[in-house]
């Protein structure tokens, strides 16, 4: 399957997605990493790795006249699936409709837990002793949508939200690629909720 990651920063979620599909059983490709940040630093690794990326700043544009832009190169490339990667953008509602149940994201925190940002220091702040991250296909509302997959993280003592992020991310470079060969090859038990979730954009 042909799949464009969408980033706006380091990409190393990105990076994860790339580097799964670069094993001889894997059923998606990275065909465009596309960004709405042009210097973010993902896009720099994506073109090392011979990745064809598409950059443009948001700025001044209404977001649906901007998705449309990002829509039309998915359509150039020809992708089938939408991974968010660190993607720092809420979409719009025609964007979120025409790739219903093609459409993921990865958050890092137990969904429906901490949704939105600063979600290490939520963690901390409320005590909790275990955190993780969540892999979700995309709906209008942010961090919402049926939850595709998801992997649990001890929080430990002296855990700072710099600490925890980073025991997240690894825990979300595993989570992330496995979660989306099994979208594409229809493996996650999920058909009920994705034809749920198509059934929103008819
Ligand atoms: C990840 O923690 C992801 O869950 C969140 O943004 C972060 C992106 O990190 N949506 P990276 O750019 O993939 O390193």
């Amino acid at each position: 399957a042909r799949v464009a990651v969408l980033i706006s920063g380091r990409g190393s979620n990105m990076a994860a997605l790339l580097y799964a599909s670069h094993a001889p059983d894997c059923p998606y490709e990275i065909v465009l990493v596309a960004s709405n940040v042009p210097d973010a630093p993902g896009l720099a690794l994506a073109r090392a790795e011979g990745v064809p990326v598409f950059a443009r700043a948001h700025q001044g544009l209404k977001r649906a006249e901007f998705d449309a832009i990002i829509d039309a190169e998915l359509e150039r490339a020809e992708v089938q699936y939408v991974a968010l990667a660190g993607y720092m953008r809420l979409l719009s509602e025609g964007f979120v409709a025409s790739w219903a149940g093609r459409c993921l994201n990865i958050h890092p925190s137990l969904l429906p837990l901490h949704k939105g940002l600063d979600v290490h220091e939520a963690v901390l702040a409320a005590g909790e002793t275990a955190t993780g991250c969540t892999v979700h296909l995309v709906t209008p509302a942010l961090d919402d949508g049926p939850i595709l997959g998801q992997a649990r993280v001890a929080v430990i003592a002296g855990d700072t939200p710099e600490t925890l992020a980073d025991r997240v991310h690894y825990a979300e470079h595993q989570l992330y690629p496995r979660v989306l060969a099994e979208l594409v090859s229809g493996t996650t038990g999920v058909d009920a909720q994705l034809a749920r979730v198509r059934a929103l954009a008819l």
